[in-house]
């Protein structure tokens, strides 16, 4: 290779055009990958030397030029030149200055089933990192809920109180939503662990490559079974978006509950001062921006991921540069995601529930209509006449006729303990359906999840 000169360049008889250089290069964004690239190139250099393509020695010398190399890119010395056109090249450029035997390092081997070899063992630690973000959260989440106790809210349907629930419970909601995203993470992750180095460009080799040992060298989990697939193949990088963008529309939903919450009129929440940011004109005002953001970051997420989808569509095997479009939608939903993660963590750690407000809320008499239904249910009558029943004494109440207690109270067709349905924390004592919003099932329930996340976070440690 020239030393200023692209890898392909002694085919053509012209420089690149500048607008060509600007549109193609991709060394701007795809240098994240270096530790990745570099250590595909000495899982590949030691597989080539142990089919016999490399010399004891020419191995170490790329090894050790693959070392300098990391070096340089990790402290900011590493200087690219003009025709570094993308990660795989800058390194090999470098290392074949640093040693001859660099030349043979790209023996058996395409940039094609290189750059989706870095891109797999990226994805795979990015995911893996995401998931122990995702596994923190929910242990801020279960802290919060044992801290809650008792304290009982609002349940909500269509945004108008329906029923009491426990606090807890309604934290927990969000936290079974993290585990199952923590699952969708892992199961990404596992799909990226299939190594296809030994595709070559497209076809494979008719050199004595083995592509068993560049994957066992690399420790990835499957060794690919279609050349042509395994330059072609990019569902790991859109499992990953759609893992991506579930957790973050997760995080959107928690986000926009604790915008509503934080507001004047509900006040079910104080953010604390360092979660929350100030006005520039109005200084009254405390402004829920992390929550905001997080809520936001989910409309990115997608859009990373049906655009991704919408540049593989109709693509036609196998490798084509539209490839390169592949990874600054996922680097982006990576940082997007960690940053969200680590911010909505610390919001949640710190917010003030307003226990007193949110009982207060939760006392409705309305409250506890289904629980008069079910209670003359109980007694002998159909649902739906139950429901009629209640119906027409909430619908008196309403009508100014009196308190709903009161109407129950005098109404014969509903027996005497009707009145305790009334009592604060009635509600919580009733509820006690597996997996319900009352104190004993989410005391329940609260076990349940500390176990989920112990055997998640041990089995995450195993396959590492
Ligand atoms: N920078 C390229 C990418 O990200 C690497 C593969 C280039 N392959 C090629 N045949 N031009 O996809």
């Amino acid at each position: 290779m020239d030393s200023d000169g692209t890898l392909w360049q002694r085919r053509f008889g012209d420089d690149p055009a500048e607008a060509l250089r600007a549109l193609n290069d991709s060394l701007g964004f795809d240098r994240r990958m270096f530790r990745e690239d570099i250590a595909g190139s000495r899982a590949h250099a030691a597989m080539l030397a142990a089919v016999g393509l490399l010399t004891g020695a020419e191995r170490d010398g790329i090894c050790d030029a693959l070392d300098t190399v990391e070096a340089e890119m990790a402290d900011g010395r590493f200087v690219p030149n003009a025709g570094d056109e993308d990660i795989h090249t800058a390194v090999e450029r470098r290392v074949t200055e640093l040693t001859p035997a660099g030349a043979k390092l790209h023996t058996g081997r395409s940039r094609n089933d290189q750059v989706a070899a870095d891109l797999r063992l990226w994805t795979r630690t990015a995911l893996g990192e995401v998931a122990e973000a995702v596994l923190e959260l929910q242990r801020t989440l279960l802290g919060r809920a044992v801290e809650a106790g008792e304290a009982l809210m609002p349940g909500y349907t269509h945004l108008q109180q329906a029923q009491p629930v426990l606090l807890a419970h309604h934290l927990l909601a969000h936290g079974w939503a993290l585990a199952r995203d923590f699952h969708r993470l892992v199961e990404a992750r596992r799909r990226a662990d299939v190594s296809p180095l030994g595709a070559g460009a497209l076809a494979g080799s008719s050199l004595p490559l083995d592509p068993a040992l560049t994957a066992a060298e690399l420790g990835f989990g499957a060794v690919f079974d279609n050349s042509l697939d395994a330059v072609s193949d990019r569902d790991f990088v859109v499992d990953a978006l759609y893992a991506l963008a579930m957790l973050g529309l997760h995080l959107s939903r928690i986000g926009e509950e604790l915008v509503i919450w934080s507001s004047t009129e509900f006040g079910f929440v104080e953010l604390d001062d360092a979660y929350a940011t100030g006005s520039s004109m109005l200084p009254q005002k405390k402004n829920p921006d992390v929550a905001e953001l997080a809520r936001a970051k989910a409309g990115r997420l997608i859009g990373h991921l049906t655009g991704l989808m919408a540049t593989l569509k109709g693509l036609p095997l196998s490798y084509a540069k539209d490839l390169q479009e592949d990874k600054e939608p996922l680097f982006d939903a990576v940082d997007t995601v960690r940053l969200t993660l680590t911010a909505l963590n610390g919001l949640i750690a710190t917010t003030r529930f307003d226990i007193d407000r949110l009982s207060q809320q939760a006392s409705s008499p309305y409250g506890a209509a289904a629980d008069l239904a079910e209670l003359l249910v109980t007694g002998g009558l159909a649902f739906r006449e139950a429901h009629g029943v209640v119906a027409e004494l909430v619908r008196r109440s309403l009508d100014g006729e009196g308190s709903l207690a009161d109407l129950v109270a005098a109404d014969e067709r509903l027996p005497a303990e009707a009145a305790a349905l009334f009592e604060a924390g009635a509600f919580a004592k009733r509820r006690s359906t597996p997996g319900g919003g009352g104190a004993e099932a989410v005391a329940a329930q609260i076990e349940k999840f500390r176990s989920r996340i112990d055997a998640d976070a041990g089995r995450f440690r195993e396959r590492e």
